[in-house]
C-alpha cells in the first residue's frame, strides 16, 4: 500500500503521521513544491519511527513525481490556507490552478489511484478533479464531512458533558462555514437522541459552534488547523487501504442523490478498496433538505468561479 501526500504543509504531514503511526500502509510519500521541505518532513517523521513504533517508510520528494509512481491513494492538500477573517472561498484564485496541476501530474504517474482532495474551497476543489479528470467518480473524494462531523461530536460531548465515545453524529452538505448541515435530529448519546438531554438553545449553540468550529481555530492559530484534519484524512486511507467498508460523509460527484446533480457535496457514503462504493441515502426532515439545498445553491455559486 503506497499512498501519496502532495503538500507537505500543516495538515499534509499530520496526515502522513497519523498514516504512519496507524501503522497500515507500507509507504508514504510527501511531496512539495518547496525545495527540501518534503524531504525535511519525511525524514523527520521518520526518525519518530523508533519512538512511536511504525515500520511505514515516509519518503520526501520536491515536485518528482516520478517518486510517486503506482500510488494506490493518493491525497491532494497543496495550496494555500485561509488566515483569520477569509472564508475557505476566497481561496479559489490561487488552489484551483494547483489542485488541477497537482491532480494531472499525479494521475500522469499513478493512473488506478484512488485521490482524496483536501485543498479548499474543497467542494469545488473535488469538481474540478471530476470535470478536468478521466478518473471513475467513486475514484473521487473530497474530505471535509469527516472532519465536521468530529468537530460536532467535540461540541455535542461538550454540551452533554459526557465523553466523546458515547457521543455519535454526522455532518453532511457544503464543507463552509454556512453551508455545513449538521445533523442534529439524528445525534444520540448511547443511541438516544441529543434532544432528550439537550434544550432547543443548546442545540443550536451545537450547531452553531460546529459550522464555525474551522474559522475559530483559524483566529486562535492565525493560520488553519492540521490536527483534526490530518486525522479525518487519514481516516479516509485507512478505510479505504483496509477495505474497511465505513461509512463517512464526504464530497462526491451526484447525480440525483438528495435532489442534487451535477455537483459535489458531502453526503454519507461507504469507502472501502474501490474508493466511495456506495452514496447511503437517509431520510431527512423537511429543515435538514431545505439546508441542503441552500447548501448547495453556495456550493454552486463557488463553481461557477472555475474555468471549467
Ligand atoms: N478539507 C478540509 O477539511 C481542510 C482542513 C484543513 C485545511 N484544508 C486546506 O488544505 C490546504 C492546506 O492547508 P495547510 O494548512 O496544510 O497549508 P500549508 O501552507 O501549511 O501547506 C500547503 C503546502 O502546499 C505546498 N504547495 C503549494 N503549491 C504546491 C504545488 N503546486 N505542488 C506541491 N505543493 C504545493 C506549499 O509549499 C505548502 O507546503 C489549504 O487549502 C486548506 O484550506 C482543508
Amino acid at each position: 500500500m503506497k499512498i501519496t501526500v502532495v503538500g507537505a504543509g500543516a495538515v499534509g504531514a499530520s496526515c502522513a503521521e497519523y498514516i504512519a503511526i496507524k501503522n497500515f500502509a507500507s509507504e508514504v510519500v510527501l511531496l512539495d513544491i518547496k525545495e527540501g521541505y518534503a524531504e525535511g518532513k519525511a525524514m523527520d517523521l521518520m526518525q519518530t519511527a523508533s519512538l512511536n513504533g511504525f515500520d511505514t517508510k515516509i519518503t520526501g520528494s520536491t515536485s518528482d513525481y516520478s517518486k510517486t509512481a503506482d500510488s494506490n491513494i493518493v491525497v491532494i492538500t497543496s495550496g494555500i490556507p485561509r488566515k483569520p477573517g477569509m472564508t475557505r472561498e476566497e481561496l479559489i484564485g490561487i488552489n484551483a490552478g494547483i489542485v488541477k496541476s497537482v491532480s494531472a501530474s499525479l494521475i500522469k504517474h499513478s493512473p488506478n489511484a484512488i485521490m482524496i482532495v483536501v485543498s479548499n474551497p474543497m467542494d469545488t476543489m473535488t469538481y474540478l478533479v471530476h470535470k478536468t479528470t478521466d478518473l471513475p467518480k467513486n475514484r473521487i473524494i473530497g474530505m471535509g464531512g469527516a472532519l465536521d462531523s468530529a468537530r460536532f461530536k467535540y461540541r455535542l460531548a461538550e454540551a452533554l458533558g459526557a465523553p466523546i465515545s458515547d457521543v455519535d453524529g454526522m455532518v453532511i452538505g457544503g464543507h463552509s462555514d454556512t453551508g455545513m448541515v449538521p445533523l442534529i435530529s439524528h445525534a444520540t448519546r448511547n443511541s438516544v437522541k441529543v434532544s432528550e438531554f439537550l434544550s432547543e438553545d443548546q442545540m443550536d449553540y451545537v450547531v452553531q459552534e460546529t459550522k464555525v468550529g474551522g474559522a475559530t481555530l483559524t483566529k486562535l492559530l492565525g493560520t488553519s488547523a492540521w490536527y483534526a484534519p490530518g486525522a479525518a484524512v487519514s481516516g479516509l486511507v485507512q478505510a479505504i487501504a483496509c477495505d474497511q467498508k465505513k461509512m463517512f460523509p464526504c464530497s462526491t460527484f451526484l447525480e440525483g442523490e438528495y435532489g442534487l446533480n451535477d455537483i459535489c457535496i458531502g453526503v454519507p457514503v461507504i469507502l472501502g478498496r474501490n474508493g466511495i462504493e456506495k452514496i447511503v441515502a437517509i431520510e431527512l426532515g423537511d429543515a435538514e433538505k431545505n439546508k441542503m439545498q441552500e447548501s448547495a445553491e453556495g456550493v454552486r455559486k463557488t463553481n461557477e468561479l472555475l474555468d471549467v
